[in-house]
């Protein structure tokens, strides 16, 4: 069989680095979670305590900044930053912004781009992002576009954060959540946003098995087709 490329693109907290790691395992193809990549850019500007929104602060630091995703045993992504595991690392909530921040110049994009398109080209995958559908693999053949109402995704990643013994409020969990939605939709290059041919699936009333069987069946019918 061909090699099938499941696009998950979607807003922060809607579900979809869950969904797809289940998608890949039922289905056996590799995981790849884009956003890991643009957030080990993002480690690699704050240790330069550079400005994560200026491309001249930025650019020249891609120079020396090898990116590498491997997987471990029980097939988990790690990801490498010059040599060093630097997976638990870049996820902290400051991350998340300098990921935000740094995602939003073109000059980390291209950086990126090649990178993405290699490991669809090699394997199957489903692979998560914001631009998947629209940019990084454009003729994917399942498109889904994964959401929830900004206050059901940030009760999801409070609730997240908790469990990892992150201190922080609701209230600020919301606040991040919606500038990194307005950041990620609104900048000019490949913006977030749902690909013409992308289906939508809204989880907020959905749990974590039904949002599960509502994409299975989507990559099902196309491997049926
Ligand atoms: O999915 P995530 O929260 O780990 O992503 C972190 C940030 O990286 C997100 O706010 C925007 C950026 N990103 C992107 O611009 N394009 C992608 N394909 C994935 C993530």
């Amino acid at each position: 069989m061909d090699k099938i490329r499941v696009a998950i693109d979607g807003p922060g907290g809607a579900g979809k680095s869950t969904v797809a790691k289940a998608m890949a395992k039922r289905f056996g193809f590799i995981y790849v979670d884009t956003g890991a990549i643009y957030r080990t850019v993002g480690l690699r500007v704050r240790r330069a305590e550079a400005n994560p929104k200026s491309a001249e602060e930025v650019e020249p630091l891609l120079a020396d900044t090898k990116i590498e995703m491997k997987y471990d045993e029980s097939g988990s992504q790690r990801m490498f930053l010059n040599g060093e595991d630097v997976s638990d690392a870049i996820r902290t909530p400051e991350m998340s912004m300098y990921a935000s921040d740094v995602s939003a110049l073109p000059v980390v994009r291209a950086f990126l781009l090649d990178m993405q398109r290699a490991m669809a080209r090699e394997n199957s995958v489903v692979m998560d992002g914001r631009d998947i559908g629209t940019v990084v693999l454009p003729s994917a053949e399942v498109k889904i576009f994964l959401t929830a109402t900004p206050e059901e995704r940030a009760r999801r990643r409070y609730l997240e954060l908790q469990a990892k013994g992150t201190e922080c409020t609701f209230e600020q969990v919301l606040a991040d959540m919606n500038l990194r939605d307005k950041n990620d939709s609104e900048r000019a290059t490949a913006p977030l946003k749902q690909a013409e041919d992308a289906v939508l699936v809204d989880t907020t009333e959905l749990d974590l098995e039904a949002s599960q069987n509502a994409v299975a069946a989507l990559i099902e019918k196309r491997m049926q087709a």
